[in-house]
C-alpha cells in the first residue's frame, strides 16, 4: 500500500516537472522569437533596398558582411550566439551546421514537404552539452524570397557577372538552385540557461 502511494506521489511529481519544463520551453521560445527574430526582416529589407540602389553585384556585401554583423551585434547585446546555417552552404566556414542543427534543418525540410509554411518553421530545445551545462537552442527557418533568387536561384537564371563574382570568393558554393518558398537555411540561436 505504502509503496503504491509512494509511486503515485512520484509519478505526479514527475508529471508536474514534465509540464513545468514544457511551459519553460514555450516561454523560452516566445522570448527568443521576440528578441532574435526582428533581425531577419531587417536583413531582407536591406537586401531589397541595396539591390534597388546598387544592383545585384552591389548587394553581395549584404549577405556576406551586413547580415552576419547584424546577427553578431544583436547576439552580443543579448549574451547569446546567433548565426546562419544551411544544408547547402555558400560559405562552409561560417554556415556549416553541427549535428543538432543538421537534424533540425532536415526536419524543417520534411515539415515543409508535408505542407507546413516555411515562414513558420521553428524548433526550441534544452540541450545538455558535453561539459554538463544546459543551454537553450532555437532555430527558425529562413525562406527564399524573390530578392534571393538573383544569387541563390537556378544557376541558369543567375547573371554571368554575378556567377563569376561568386565563384571567385566561393569555390565550394552549393547555395544555388533554390526556388521561391524553399528553405535557404536557418537562424540558429544558443542561449545559456
Ligand atoms: C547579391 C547576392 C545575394 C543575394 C541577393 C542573397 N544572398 Fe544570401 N548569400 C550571398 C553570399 C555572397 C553569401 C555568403 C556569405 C558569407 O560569406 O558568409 C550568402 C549566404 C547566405 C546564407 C548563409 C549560409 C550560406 O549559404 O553560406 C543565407 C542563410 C543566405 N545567404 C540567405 C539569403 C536569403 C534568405 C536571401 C534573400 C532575402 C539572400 N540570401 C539573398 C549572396 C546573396
Amino acid at each position: 500500500m505504502e509503496m503504491r502511494m509512494r509511486s503515485l506521489i512520484l509519478c505526479t511529481g514527475l508529471l508536474m516537472a514534465g509540464s513545468a519544463v514544457a511551459q519553460d520551453i514555450d516561454a523560452l521560445k516566445l522570448d527568443t522569437r521576440e528578441k532574435a527574430l526582428p533581425v531577419l526582416p531587417k536583413v531582407v529589407k536591406m537586401m531589397q533596398d541595396t539591390v534597388a540602389d546598387k544592383g545585384v553585384a552591389g548587394a553581395i556585401p549584404v549577405c556576406k558582411e551586413k547580415a552576419p554583423a547584424l546577427l553578431k551585434a544583436r547576439a552580443e547585446e543579448l549574451g547569446w550566439t546567433m548565426r546562419r546555417v544551411s544544408l547547402k552552404t555558400r560559405n562552409p566556414e561560417r554556415g556549416t551546421p553541427d549535428a543538432w542543427e543538421t537534424a533540425q534543418l532536415t526536419s524543417f525540410d520534411l515539415r515543409a514537404a508535408a505542407g507546413e509554411p516555411a515562414t513558420a518553421l521553428e524548433v526550441g530545445e534544452v540541450v545538455t552539452q558535453a561539459d554538463g551545462k544546459s543551454m537553450f537552442r532555437y532555430m527558425r527557418a529562413i525562406p527564399v524570397g524573390d530578392v534571393c533568387l538573383s544569387c541563390h536561384g537556378d544557376p541558369a537564371d543567375i547573371a554571368p557577372e554575378i556567377k563569376a563574382e561568386l565563384a571567385k570568393t566561393y569555390p565550394q558554393d552549393r547555395a544555388t538552385g533554390y526556388s521561391k518558398g524553399q528553405i535557404r537555411g536557418a537562424l540558429s540561436v544558443e542561449r545559456p540557461l
